[in-house]
């Protein structure tokens, strides 16, 4: 097994917002039932920030978190990547709202655009400063205000997604712990199938129906269903063989949750038990770029994580883009 990790997760944190919609709200939404949304996705209820609660203030009680968590202080964050498709404002970036709002006066502060994957790429990110010796703590945050894009009218999106973020700070490894393989890959061929246009287009789109696509998430359900578990089945073998381990060897898969039903496909194909996989898509609904890291803190916090676990977290979302990543924490 690899066993020289240059990067680590040292700190963990997530928030939500406090209100939470559940199936039975959505009944009186639009045309659904419970027994639908639940056999279908798993999903029970998700968390809606309410006017006036911002991507960044989520964003920014889960970095706080995770700085704690790693007793760092916040001038000593040299950067601050967030990954979202829902930030506060077009420009700047919610990352330099994070960092004004937290006090991380010295860091340099940007977000990236990868859709759900946004947080594992951003860890790659930080595995690469750490590695080149230019950086020493990096916040990496994934957060969504996906309720804000959701189209309350269509009940085939509206029911999936929710709010939310989660942060980890990243620093050089110590004792073996880290990131010991990472995997990233985009397909752009296949933008169309999952996709928000918002207002600033210069450009409409249209559907395979020749019907104009509204600046709502936009998705082609069965297609995404089918590529997130064969890329993240492949993205998962990855990180296992470069890392030279196998899935007997692994404590806890994570993945990215957005459906039960993928979920479960993922790992009955692969043989891996479910005991082993974590699963909050039932409490949180899709959170997008939040999802990985939600997890990956609720995971730590309830004892699921301890010293020395080895971790797969894998996601798949618009672009398309999938990654996954093998950790020992
Ligand atoms: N309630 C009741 N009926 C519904 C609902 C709803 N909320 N939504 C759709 N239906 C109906 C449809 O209208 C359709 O009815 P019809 O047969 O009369 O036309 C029927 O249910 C079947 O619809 P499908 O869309 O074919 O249902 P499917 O079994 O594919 O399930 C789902 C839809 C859950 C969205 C599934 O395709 C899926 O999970 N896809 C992947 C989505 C995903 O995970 N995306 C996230 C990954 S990427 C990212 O995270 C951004």
């Amino acid at each position: 097994m690899k066993t020289n990790p240059v990067a680590m997760i040292a700190g963990t944190g997530h928030s939500v917002p406090e209100k939470t919609l559940t199936n039975a709200d959505l009944e009186k939404i639009v045309e659904t039932s419970d027994e639908w949304i639940t056999a279908r996705t798993g999903i029970k209820q998700r968390y809606i920030a309410p006017e006036g609660v911002l991507n960044s203030d989520l964003s920014a009680e889960a970095a706080k978190q995770a700085l704690e968590d790693a007793g760092v202080l916040p001038e000593d964050v040299d950067a601050i990547v967030l990954g979202t498709v829902t930030g506060d404002v077009n420009f700047p970036a919610t990352a330099c709202y994070v960092q004004e709002k937290i006090g991380a006066v010295n860091a340099a502060a940007y977000d990236i655009s990868a859709a759900c994957s946004g947080f594992i790429y951003g860890l790659n990110i930080a595995n690469g400063y750490i590695a080149s010796g230019q950086f020493k703590n990096i916040l990496v945050i994934g957060a969504e205000t996906l309720s804000r894009i959701v189209n309350w009218e269509d009940r085939a999106t509206c029911v999936l997604f929710g709010d939310g973020a989660g942060a980890a700070l990243v620093q050089p490894s110590k004792n073996g712990k880290g990131i010991l393989s990472t995997y990233q890959k985009s397909d752009g061929r296949l933008a169309h199938l999952l996709m928000n246009p918002g207002h600033y287009t210069g450009k409409e789109y249209f559907d395979s129906n020749k019907e104009k696509i509204e600046p709502y998430i936009h998705m082609v359900g069965r297609e995404v269903f089918k590529r997130a578990v064969r890329c993240m089945g492949e993205a998962v073998e990855d990180v296992m063989s470069s890392a030279g381990v196998s899935a007997d060897d692994i404590d806890l898969f994570i993945p990215h949750q957005a459906n039960l039903r993928i979920i479960e496909l993922l790992f009955g194909k692969k043989k891996i038990s479910m005991d082993k996989v974590y699963v909050n898509v039932d409490r949180y609904g899709n959170t997008s770029a939040a999802s990985i890291p939600i997890a990956m803190d609720e995971a730590r916090r309830n004892g699921r994580i301890k010293d020395g676990t080895l971790c797969v977290m894998t996601v798949f979302g618009g672009g398309f883009t999938w990654a996954a990543t093998l950790v020992k924490f």
